[in-house]
């Protein structure tokens, strides 16, 4: 496995590559979750790239950037064992100047949801996304779903700015018990691991009652908020895969989305129905 850091000589040493090419961006700490998307994009291209990047710009002021969780020796050795072709791993200084040419996540879409709780984050997102999209100009490059609206505003940008990435969604993990992966859940106490279950049952809650045929939002959202309680909800809802508002949940173009606090923590989750 090769390890770069300076995007230029990326660029120069992918120049000549015709091979396809999939790319897995991550912010490092990686889990079973990041490992998936590896796996998978290593199965659908003959070369892989994963860059490991603590994004600052997606970071507002107060948030995590630094105490988010390091773990470089142990992520190398993960992407050699996952058969990872190169490693990108980037410094800030590297990949952001003083003066910059900015891209604003679009006014609606990246402003509801988690982008409601975190104005401005998906602006970080998108800008570094696009960085590293234009650095290593993959064939494919892949995104979980556990963290949906990122996978739809980062669809919707390579749709509107005439990119040619193909952009695979791949499906979420978790742990036996229904918690889904994320570096985050190393905050937890062992309590507080115990509440944070209540974000999947309350996604149970509406899959079970999906299945049972009751399919108004309301009904099912409200079922969902009681199973949350005690916990601090940031939202609860059901929408399309556009993410356009639905009153019935309609099977194969639905989301349902919850995000809740733990403690000082904060847990996304969604099941695609
Ligand atoms: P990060 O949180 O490290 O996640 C990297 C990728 O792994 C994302 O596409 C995310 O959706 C996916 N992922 C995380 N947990 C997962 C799980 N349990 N199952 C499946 N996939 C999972 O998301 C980011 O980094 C950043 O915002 C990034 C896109 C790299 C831009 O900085």
């Amino acid at each position: 496995m090769k390890i770069i850091s300076n995007p230029l000589e990326l660029k120069e040493y992918l120049k000549t590559n015709t091979k396809t090419l999939g790319f897995v961006p991550t912010m490092g700490a990686l889990h079973e979750g990041h490992i998936s998307l590896i796996k998978q994009a290593r199965l659908e291209n003959e070369l892989v790239v994963v860059s490991i990047f603590v994004n600052p710009t997606q970071f507002l002021q107060g948030e995590d950037l630094d105490k988010y969780p390091k773990k470089d020796e142990a992520d190398k050795k993960i992407c050699e064992l996952s058969g990872v072709d190169i490693l990108f791993f980037p410094h800030a200084k590297d990949i952001y100047s003083e003066d910059e040419v900015s891209l604003l996540a679009p006014k609606v879409r990246g402003f509801v949801l988690e982008g409601n709780s975190r104005p401005g984050h998906f602006n970080g997102v998108l800008t570094v996304v696009m960085k590293l999209l234009n650095i290593v100009e993959p064939t494919n490059a892949y995104f979980g779903k556990k963290d949906a609206q990122q996978l739809n505003l980062i669809s919707l940008m390579v749709k509107q700015l005439f990119m040619s990435v193909n952009i695979v969604a791949c499906e979420t993990m978790r742990e036996s018990d229904g918690l889904a992966m994320s570096s985050r859940n190393v905050y937890l106490s062992k309590e507080q691991r115990v509440q944070a279950l209540k974000i999947s049952s309350s996604l149970q809650i509406a899959f079970g009652m999906v299945s049972q045929g009751i399919v108004d939002v309301s009904e099912i959202v409200l079922q969902m908020r009681e199973k949350l309680e005690p916990l601090e909800i940031f939202y609860v809802e059901i929408l399309s895969r556009d993410f356009e508002v639905l009153e019935n949940v309609e099977i194969g173009n639905s989301i349902v989305l919850v995000e809740a606090r733990v403690g000082t923590t904060r847990l996304l989750d969604n099941i695609w129905l």
